[in-house]
C-alpha cells in the first residue's frame, strides 16, 4: 500500500504519547523525519519510533524533501508560523487543536493552506470514536427525532507548573475551554450535524492560581434550535472525570462516559422512545433495551493519520476541515466574550 511520509514538528508532548505511536500503526503512513526544539529530545524520540533524521528547526524539517505531510504538535503559539512554513513549502499539514492562538490568525492559516493547494486538516481526532460515529449516523437517520439538548464534558487535573505554556494566555490564548471544551464544541456539531448559533459562557480560576481559567461552562443555541452545553474543567481530579456525552431529542437519547478523552473506549446507552404515544401522567419509566453499539474500539490517533493519508493518496474528502476547527475556536472565544461581559454573544 503506498504510504504518506511524514515529519513532526513538537515532538515531545501529544506526539510522543499517542501521535506518533498511532502513525507508526497506521496502514497508509510512513515516519520519516521529527523535529523538536529539545535536541535531546528529538533525538530520543527518532529512536523510539525509527524515524529516519530528527531536526531541531522547523526549515529543516520543511527541507527534507521526503516528508510530504507534516504534523504540527507543538506549542499552539508556533501553529500559525509553522502551518504557514508548511504551505510555502507545499507539505500537507495536520494541525493540532486549536489551529491557531485566535481566530483572526486561524483565517489566516486557511488562506495560505489553500492558496498553496495543499491538504490541511486539523487535530480533532474523537471525531473517530467509533461510538462517536455511530452516533452521528443513528442521529443523522432520525433516530433520536429532533436533537433539543446536548452536553458534552472534557476535565483533567492541571495543578500549576512553573514555566507551562498552557497556564498563560499569551502563549496559549486561553484555558481549560480553549485547551479542552473545543473538543466538546466541535464534537457536538459534528455528531449532531448543527452549528451554534448564538454563545452564552462562564468562566473561572476556582482551583489554581493561574492566570488562565481552570473552570469554564458555556451554553450554545444550535441552529436546529437546541441549546447545547460544554464543561471544561482543569480542577477536577482525573479519578473523578465522567467525559460524559449526552444527547436528547424528541424520539431518543444517547449517553456516553468516558467516550470523550484520548483512549478509544468507554461506554454508550441509545433509548429509543415512542413519539407518537399520548401524554402519560404517570411518566413512568417503561422498561427499553438499549440500542446496543457496534464497540469495534480502534485507536483514534491511527484513524486520523489514516484518514488524512487517504485524502493526500485518495482524493478521500477532509475529514476534519480547518474550517471546523475555527468555527469551534470562534465559539471559544466569544465564551470568553461572554463571560467578560456577562452577555450573549451572536456568532
Ligand atoms: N488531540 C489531543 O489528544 C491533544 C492532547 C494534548 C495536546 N494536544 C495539542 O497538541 C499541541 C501540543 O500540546 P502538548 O500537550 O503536546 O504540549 P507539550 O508542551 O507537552 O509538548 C510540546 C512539544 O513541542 C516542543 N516545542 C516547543 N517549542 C517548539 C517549537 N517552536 N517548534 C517545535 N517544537 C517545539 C516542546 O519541546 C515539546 O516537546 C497543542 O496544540 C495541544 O492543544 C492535543
Amino acid at each position: 500500500m503506498a504510504k504518506v511520509k511524514w515529519g513532526v514538528l513538537g515532538a515531545g508532548g501529544i506526539a510522543r504519547r499517542r501521535t506518533i505511536p498511532g502513525l507508526i500503526n497506521a496502514r497508509n503512513a510512513e515516519l520519516v523525519a521529527v523535529m523538536d526544539t529539545a535536541e535531546e529530545l528529538a533525538r530520543e524520540v527518532k529512536a523510539e519510533f525509527g524515524a529516519r533524521r530528527a531536526y531541531t528547526a522547523t526549515e529543516a524539517l520543511l527541507a527534507d524533501p521526503e516528508v510530504e505531510a507534516v504534523y504540527i504538535a507543538s506549542p499552539v503559539a508556533f501553529h500559525k508560523q509553522q502551518a504557514l512554513a508548511c504551505a510555502a513549502g507545499g507539505k500537507h499539514v495536520l494541525i493540532e487543536k486549536p489551529i491557531a492562538m485566535t481566530a483572526r490568525e486561524g483565517e489566516e492559516v486557511i488562506k495560505a493552506c489553500d492558496d498553496a493547494g495543499i491538504i490541511a486538516a486539523a487535530g480533532f481526532m474523537m471525531r473517530f470514536h467509533t461510538y462517536h460515529r455511530q452516533l452521528r449516523e443513528i442521529i443523522a437517520a432520525g433516530r433520536l427525532g429532533r436533537i433539543v439538548s446536548c452536553r458534552a464534558q472534557l476535565t483533567c487535573w492541571y495543578p500549576e507548573i512553573p514555566g507551562a505554556w498552557r497556564q498563560k494566555t499569551a502563549t496559549s490564548g486561553g484555558g481549560a475551554m480553549m485547551d479542552m471544551g473545543i473538543h466538546c464544541i466541535d464534537l457536538i456539531q459534528y455528531i449532531t450535524g448543527t452549528k451554534a448559533v448564538r454563545v452564552s459562557g462562564m468562566t473561572d480560576t476556582l482551583a489554581f492560581g493561574y492566570e488562565v481559567e481552570d473552570a469554564a461552562t458555556l451554553l450554545l443555541r444550535l441552529d436546529n434550535g437546541a441549546v447545547a452545553s460544554v464543561d471544561a474543567y482543569f480542577c477536577i481530579p482525573d479519578a473523578a472525570a465522567r467525559g460524559r456525552l449526552e444527547i436528547y431529542g424528541t424520539r431518543g437519547s444517547a449517553l456516553c462516559e468516558g467516550t470523550i478523552g484520548q483512549v478509544e473506549s468507554g461506554t454508550a446507552d441509545v433509548l429509543l422512545g415512542d413519539d407518537t404515544l399520548g401524554y402519560d401522567a404517570k411518566q413512568d419509566r417503561v422498561d427499553v433495551t438499549p440500542v446496543k453499539l457496534l464497540s469495534d474500539f480502534g485507536n483514534m490517533y491511527t484513524s486520523q493519520i489514516e484518514a488524512f493519508g487517504r485524502s493526500i493518496l485518495e482524493g478521500a474528502p477532509v475529514a476534519v476541515p480547518l474550517a471546523d476547527a475555527l468555527r469551534a475556536q470562534r465559539i471559544v472565544e466569544a465564551c470568553y466574550e461572554s463571560a467578560k461581559t456577562r452577555g450573549t454573544v451572536d456568532l
